[in-house]
């Protein structure tokens, strides 16, 4: 999304933010992103261990498994750097990082509208998300609501999320 003309309801409007398609040369740095949203947003919620585990999958590897796959990938500038990422799927948010020095400005909102715009466009409209427990309430404001509790097993560590649906 490219500061699309009409913003979608509950999108905050930046001047200085668009999102953007996914390129080749930001696997790297949105690989960086995530693994400093692990080790900085998640340890309300998760432990170390649960942590650890979700840094190790964090490779170049899974975001290429993950293109392979044909998750869509939406990256999202502010003042012409990368600030922030997120992905869908056949009707799923799949995930949203943004920076912790650029959270609380309407990145992850950007990001989420751009990603429900996108997957309505396809004709697989966004309805559910499987959150990590600390990102809930962020969910919650795009209309989520939680359903029943989940994990995923990574390497026989089971890593809880909170399935909501919309
Ligand atoms: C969750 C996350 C993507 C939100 O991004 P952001 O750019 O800070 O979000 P926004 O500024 O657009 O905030 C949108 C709304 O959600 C709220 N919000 C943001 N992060 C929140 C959180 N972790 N918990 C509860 N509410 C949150 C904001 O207060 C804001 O509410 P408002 O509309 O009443 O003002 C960001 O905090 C992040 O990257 N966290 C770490 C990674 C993560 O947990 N991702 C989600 C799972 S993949």
């Amino acid at each position: 999304m490219n500061l699309r003309e009409e913003p979608t309801p509950g999108e905050r409007p930046r001047r200085d933010a668009h999102v953007r398609s996914l390129r080749p040369d930001d696997v790297a740095l949105i690989q960086m992103i995530k693994d400093i949203c692990l080790r900085e947003d998640f340890s309300s919620h998760y432990t170390a261990q649960h942590i650890a585990v979700l840094a190790g999958a964090n490779s170049e590897r899974a975001f290429e498994r993950a293109l392979a796959r044909g998750d869509q990938f939406l990256v999202a500038e502010m003042q012409g750097m990368v600030a922030g990422y997120a992905s869908w799927a056949e009707g799923e948010i799949l995930s949203t990082f943004v920076v912790p020095p650029a959270q609380g400005q309407g990145i992850g909102s950007l990001l989420v509208d751009a990603c429900t715009l996108d997957a309505r466009t396809a004709g697989r409209p966004i309805l559910r998300v499987r959150a990590t427990l600390n990102a809930v309430d962020f969910y919650r404001s795009f209309g989520f609501l939680p359903t029943e509790p989940g994990f995923h097993e990574i390497g026989g560590t089971r890593i809880p999320y909170q399935l909501m649906v919309r």
